[in-house]
């Protein structure tokens, strides 16, 4: 019976993975381009850099940073300005149109680094360049981009610069009808204590509204043991906080036929020896199950943090945007994670101005804002995304609508971020130190394990450490208090 299983089992499960000859091919182009950049050190006493722009979601920064991995052993220095840059590499987004905009602009300020420089390569990936009107237009109207490739083909880029540098026409390769996994790629990660690490990639469920899975390809998941390994690398590396990734992770093993899901994958490296937390993104509402919740609830280590993207509070609305589930459904997993975790952090993603939003339907998205209270928001106007459903509905909202109803969404979330934050004040709450805030260097800032922000009395030794925050001040956007050492 078991023999009989397991093989079952091992003709269901579909290996993802790129081509171990593919993956050797592009080791043999990192150590060519390496050869020339190390000639031109030589030559030069200089070492070429190269700088990545990342914009969007967390698999793009997870994805640049492997794409800035790649360049590090291709010989390439690190670079945060541009304009000393040999390659450059913009990890644009399509999700919505202002994120387009700003790429093509950015692209567009890099025209004058290349007229001063000619040897600069300038490369642009990600969502945005899979589209084939971008393809066109990045053909017709920026000559001086040399390179281009879709999401899934990241682990091309030695081949592409090798051929690029070496004379080769402009490369425009945007789109892998395989859409493989690239295991054992290169990382240089941003930050020492904070990191990604993908389970899934692309996206199965075609909300009407959404790009993602026009550019990102169905879904495909990684081996439990290729996450594990990797998981376990960074927590023994001493990594403090690790996101899980994936556009819905929820489908994790689903599209493989592994005999697993997400929430025994999160059981499992939960079990890893380690003072860390994790944390997983993103969560589609129609499959969170009740045993992922109970798998969160009895962890050590995973953050009692729920991010469960709404979208909308009418129903209506909900299946015009083909996303599966009604309110009562939501309200209901809603209801149980903060039965299971009275303490959990909710937060949630939410799009007014869909087509054919109502008013009511409007004012239903403002009601169940005030049922679920999340702790905090992600907030957008519709944008319409070329070739998708919603683009074509009729009933556009006019902009000026979207933007009223946005402000007011805000203004209501506003007050309800600020009364739970002030459910703080006299708490102790733990955080990861991140350092000197941005804004005002002379208080520290961290994040508590559902991600709120902390201002603090810090110092540098405390950078990357777990430390106990007395909270004085509950405010709409953070918290502030003091150590207790
Ligand atoms: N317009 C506005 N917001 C969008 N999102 C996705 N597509 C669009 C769009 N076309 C939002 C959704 C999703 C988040 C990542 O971005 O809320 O959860
Ligand atoms: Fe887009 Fe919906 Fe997929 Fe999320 S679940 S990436 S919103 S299609």
């Amino acid at each position: 019976m078991n023999g009989r299983k397991a093989n079952f089992y091992l003709m269901t499960v579909k290996d993802r993975a790129v081509s171990a000859e593919e993956i050797n091919k592009q080791k043999e182009f990192i150590e060519r381009v390496r050869k020339v950049n190390d000639e031109h050190f030589l030559a030069s006493g200089k070492r070429r850099r190269a700088f990545v722009l990342t914009l969007g979601c967390q698999q793009n920064e997870a994805d640049s940073e492997r794409l800035m991995g790649m360049a590090i052993e291709m010989g390439y220095e690190k670079t945060e300005t541009p304009e000393d840059a040999s390659l450059i590499m913009v990890n644009t987004c399509a999700i919505r149109e202002h994120a387009e905009k700003r790429a093509l602009s950015l692209v567009g300020q890099y025209k004058h680094i290349k007229a001063k420089n000619p040897d600069l390569v300038i490369v642009i990936c990600g969502c945005m360049v899979v589209q084939e009107h971008r393809v066109r237009d990045i053909k017709m109207r920026y000559p001086y981009v040399d390179i281009l490739f879709g999401p899934s083909l990241i682990y091309k880029l030695p081949e592409h610069l090798f051929k690029r540098m070496n004379g080769s026409n402009r490369i425009f390769d945007p789109d892998d009808k395989e859409y493989a996994v690239a295991e054992g790629l290169p990382v240089c990660r941003e930050n020492k204590f904070r990191a990604w690490v993908s389970v899934m990639y692309g996206c199965n469920n075609f909300c009407s509204y959404c790009i993602v899975p026009y550019v990102r390809g169905r879904e495909r998941s990684r081996k439990k043991e290729d996450v594990i390994a990797e998981f376990s690398e960074l927590v023994r590396a001493g990594y403090k906080d690790i996101t899980l990734l994936g556009q819905n992770v929820n489908s994790y093993g689903k599209d493989s036929g592994f005999d697993y899901d997400f929430a025994d994958l999160l059981s499992e490296l939960d079990k890893i020896e380690g003072d860390y937390v994790i944390h997983f993104m993103t969560s589609h509402p129609k499959d969170a199950t009740r045993k992922l919740i109970d798998v969160m609830a009895s962890s050590k280590h995973v953050a009692r943090h729920f991010h469960l993207p709404m979208q909308s509070g009418s129903d209506r609305v909900l299946k015009a945007m083909n996303r599966k589930y009604d309110f009562e459904k939501y309200i209901g997993i809603r209801d149980y994670i903060k039965e299971k975790m009275p303490d959990a952090t909710l937060t949630s993603d939410i799009i007014v101005g869909f087509p054919g939003e109502t008013d009511e339907d409007f004012e239903d998205t403002l009601a169940a804002l005030r049922r679920a209270r999340f702790d905090m928001i992600f907030s957008f106007q519709y944008s319409p995304r070329e070739n998708t459903p919603a683009a074509a509905m009729d009933c556009q909202i006019p902009k000026e609508v979207k933007a009223e109803r946005f402000e007011r969404l805000l203004a209501l979330q506003n007050d309800i971020s600020y009364s739970l934050n002030k459910e703080f004040e006299g708490r102790v709450v733990r955080v990861l130190c991140d350092g000197p805030s941005k804004n005002n260097p002379d208080v520290f800032s961290g994040r508590t394990d559902g991600g709120k922000i902390v201002f603090f009395d810090g110092d540098e030794r405390d950078i990357g450490k777990f430390l106990n925050i007395k909270i004085e001040t509950g405010d709409t956007f953070a918290l502030s208090g003091k150590i207790e050492r």
